[in-house]
């Protein structure tokens, strides 16, 4: 065996390391897909802080403001009791944030307040984590999107490297007893974070977010996370964009929307520019590609 492919397999095989991680979705913070990488972040040894809406706020793309006083009906799936605070806690594990608002304003509520009580003023998020959203976040969809949006901002204004991750799966399941699709997508997006971390500091470059999608996993279909197979995509056609990085023979790459409408179990990839949410240059998609070169395969 070559020294290099020694030390490649060496790399695959050892523990990537645990580094502070703030998470956020717009499907609220008590959804189970959330909450399923939470648990699969922190049972790695990962430090995470979880700071998302009180409830569902999907499709507020990149709003933002004041948190307000939790209405009559208290959080999603009566994670919080009627006319709670405008922001809380859960009483048992302070890791676990809402804010009654919106996922822009939920994220920044994490890094600017939380982190700092938890970890402390000089220890910032390393890493943001959006989603899983329930449902697919693909092509025009990606503006709308606050998961996205909630990954922009981190990117763009709170200079944190950041993956909007979503899933095909419409299936929505509470905290305490999360879906079988979730266990699934946190696998996937635990790869996918585990490949970034492992090739080191900067993990992505300036103004770069990943858009993440899975496909719809059941018990029957996608199972189990060896099936999968991850491509590097583009998020809007690229039909009067410039050319895209030089991969797979080609250097167009396929759209988000194309690949998880496939028959077989594909994760898209896209490497999304924060200043406009459209597809970045090749010149930062290569960079991204050397970092995920290990996961990628080409259709
Ligand atoms: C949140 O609302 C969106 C849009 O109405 C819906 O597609 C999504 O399934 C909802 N999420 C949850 C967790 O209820
Ligand atoms: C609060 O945390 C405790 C301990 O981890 C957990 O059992 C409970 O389900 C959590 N509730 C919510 C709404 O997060
Ligand atoms: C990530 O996915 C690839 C491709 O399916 C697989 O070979 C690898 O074992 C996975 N790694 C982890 C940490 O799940």
């Amino acid at each position: 065996m070559r020294a290099s492919t020694f030390i490649q397999v060496f790399l695959s095989l050892q523990a990537v390391s645990a580094i502070r991680i703030i998470q956020s979705n717009d499907d609220g913070w008590a959804e189970g897909n959330l909450r399923a990488l939470f648990t699969t972040l922190v049972n790695a040894g990962h430090q995470v802080i979880l700071s998302a809406p009180a409830e569902n706020k999907s499709g507020s793309g990149s709003s933002d403001s004041q948190p307000t006083k939790v209405d009559s009906d208290g959080c999603a799936w009566n994670s919080c009791p009627p006319n709670s605070p405008p922001t809380g806690a859960n009483s048992s594990d302070p890791r676990l944030n809402y804010v009654n608002s919106y996922p822009v304003t939920s994220i920044k509520y994490g890094i600017d307040t939380v982190a700092p009580k938890l970890w402390g003023a000089n220890s910032k998020p390393e890493l943001a984590l959006t989603g899983p959203n329930v449902g697919s976040n693909v092509g025009l969809a990606v503006q709308f999107s606050g998961t996205v949006g909630a990954a922009v901002y981190a990117a763009r204004t709170a200079r944190i490297p950041a993956i909007a991750f979503s899933g095909a799966s419409d299936t929505k399941s509470p905290w305490n007893d999360v879906s079988f699709a979730a266990k699934v997508y946190a696998d996937l997006a635990f790869n996918v974070t585990n490949t970034i971390i492992a090739k080191g500091t900067p993990y992505l470059p300036e103004d770069v977010w990943l858009n993440v999608n899975f496909p719809d996993v059941s018990q029957t279909k996608c199972s189990n996370p060896s099936q999968f197979k991850y491509i590097l995509t583009r998020i809007n056609s690229g039909i009067l964009s410039k050319r895209d990085v030089q991969w797979c023979g080609t250097d167009r790459l396929p759209t988000e929307s194309d690949i998880i409408k496939k028959t077989g179990c594909y994760v898209a990839i896209s490497v999304g520019d924060a200043a406009d949410k459209t597809t970045v240059d090749a010149e930062r998609q290569a960079v991204v590609l050397e970092k995920l070169r290990p996961l990628l395969t080409c259709v």
